[in-house]
């Protein structure tokens, strides 16, 4: 018997879940240990689903609608070369005993395309990793105690970012103490004494590219930001287009290993954080979106259809819904290959598929959807975080021959 069936574990998947915060220590640890335990919706075909009684119906297709809205994360090309990197980078930092200030990492890429799921990804992997490795070494270590409380921290940069704001935004991840009167000075003792104390490993700094550099206290904020690094941790930031950005400009490409060489930090030397003068490394890494030029890069967007498919829940949907046909280029056309505005399209397209009781993915019903990213909270347009997706086919005059293949509308007619 099914969930849906006996009425067990709805809760689960109909009962609106909150948005994980996950920039707070609290928020984290729930989305970390929680972050696969999604079930999908059983898999049903027509006349399985027209058996049911219309409540266990109307249950169903909630669940399939969470479902939808519930994609998981697929391993790409692009996030494989950047996993390999950043966990790389991490561990291998994490498991140094040397003093010496750790090299940091830069991820770069368009909006949408994965940036903050993937590091968030590679640090709750980390931090999972972590942690069994220090029940195995001693197993009576237990979570709380210094070294296992938060080995990692996920802290989105504010939109207008000072120093102070920045100290702050660190500080609240961890629910340290912040009061008025504390100053500067205060603020960076404070975020030093939260990371130590909480054994912190990895500090992400997303939206990174919310600094302009042409600012004089934007400068002041990455040159404060780069002053964490002295307290032995593997700073990690996010942003978009970073070449661009201004933030390099300051630094030099060290041909011997490609990393950017930046200026040490004074903040690292007014607040005594460093004894010496340091300057900071960081490789610098791209996600990228897909591409659809070579044939080993129109199988890797396949393959990630074909991962997208495996978890859509339309009953007249065919096994090859989002891969046959010209569906893989259609799909590219509309979304360049960013996996955001894919996962918008799929997800929107199949609401309309099931309001309609079309029940399929065709170019008809997705050509009807509009990717509509602009309303997305938390994401800042004059940062670059939103990406151009090319408008609809029909906002567009077609640019090829009328194909028939392209309209039609597969076997999902036929079974209805
Ligand atoms: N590898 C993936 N497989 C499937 N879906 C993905 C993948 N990566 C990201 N997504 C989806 O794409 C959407 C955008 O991802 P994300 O927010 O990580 O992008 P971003 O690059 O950080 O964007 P921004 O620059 O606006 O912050 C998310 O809803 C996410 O679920
Ligand atoms: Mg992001």
């Amino acid at each position: 018997m099914t969930s849906f069936q006996s009425g067990q574990g709805i809760s689960e998947f109909l009962l609106p879940k909150q948005t994980p915060v996950r920039e707070t220590l609290e928020g984290w640890e729930d989305w970390r240990r929680k972050r696969k335990s999604f079930t999908p919706a059983p898999r049903l075909d027509l006349a399985a689903w027209r058996a049911l009684s219309p409540r266990q119906r109307t249950l169903h297709d909630l669940h399939r609608t969470s479902t939808h809205s519930n994609l998981p994360l697929l391993q790409t090309p692009m996030t494989k070369a950047v996993t390999k990197l950043v966990h790389g980078r991490i561990m291998g930092n994490a498991l140094k005993h040397k003093p010496t200030t750790r090299a940091g990492v830069m991820v770069t890429g368009g909006g949408y395309q994965g940036k903050t799921e993937t590091v968030c990804e590679i640090i709750a992997t980390f931090e999972d990793t972590w942690l069994e490795l220090h029940r195995q070494l001693n197993p009576d270590a237990v979570p709380g105690s210094r070294d296992l409380h938060a080995p990692v921290a996920y802290v989105q940069t504010p939109v207008t970012a000072k120093p102070k704001s920045t100290c702050k935004a660190i500080l609240n991840f961890y629910g340290a103490p912040i009061h008025a009167r504390m100053d500067l000075p205060d603020l960076v003792r404070q975020v030093a004494v939260s990371l130590q104390e909480n054994g912190t490993k990895v500090l992400v700094l997303d939206d990174i590219t919310r600094l302009r550099m042409h600012r004089v206290d934007d400068q002041d904020t990455l040159d404060l930001i780069r002053a964490f690094m002295s307290m032995h941790v593997t700073l990690i930031l996010i942003g978009v287009d970073i070449p661009r950005s201004g933030l390099l400009q300051e630094g030099r490409r060290d041909p011997s290993n490609g990393q950017y060489v930046l200026p040490p930090s004074q903040h690292a030397k007014v607040h005594g954080l460093e004894p010496t003068q340091t300057q900071r490394r960081f490789d610098l890494v791209e996600l990228d979106h897909f591409r659809y030029d070579t044939p080993q890069q129109i199988a890797a967007w396949v393959d990630h259809l074909a991962g997208i498919q495996a978890n859509l829940r339309l009953l007249k949907a065919p096994a090859d819904v989002l891969t046959g046909g010209h569906m893989p280029e259609y799909l590219f056309e509309r979304t360049n290959g960013v996996v955001g505005a894919l996962e918008r399209l799929i997800e929107d397209g199949c609401t309309e598929a099931m309001e309609t009781k079309e029940e399929s993915l065709t170019v008809d019903v997705l050509d009807h959807i509009d990717i509509i990213l602009e309303d997305d909270a938390g994401r800042d347009p004059d940062a670059g975080e939103i990406p151009a997706i090319p408008p609809r086919r029909s906002q567009v005059e077609r640019k090829r021959p009328h194909n028939s293949v392209f309209d039609d509308r597969g076997p999902a007619e036929e079974t209805g």
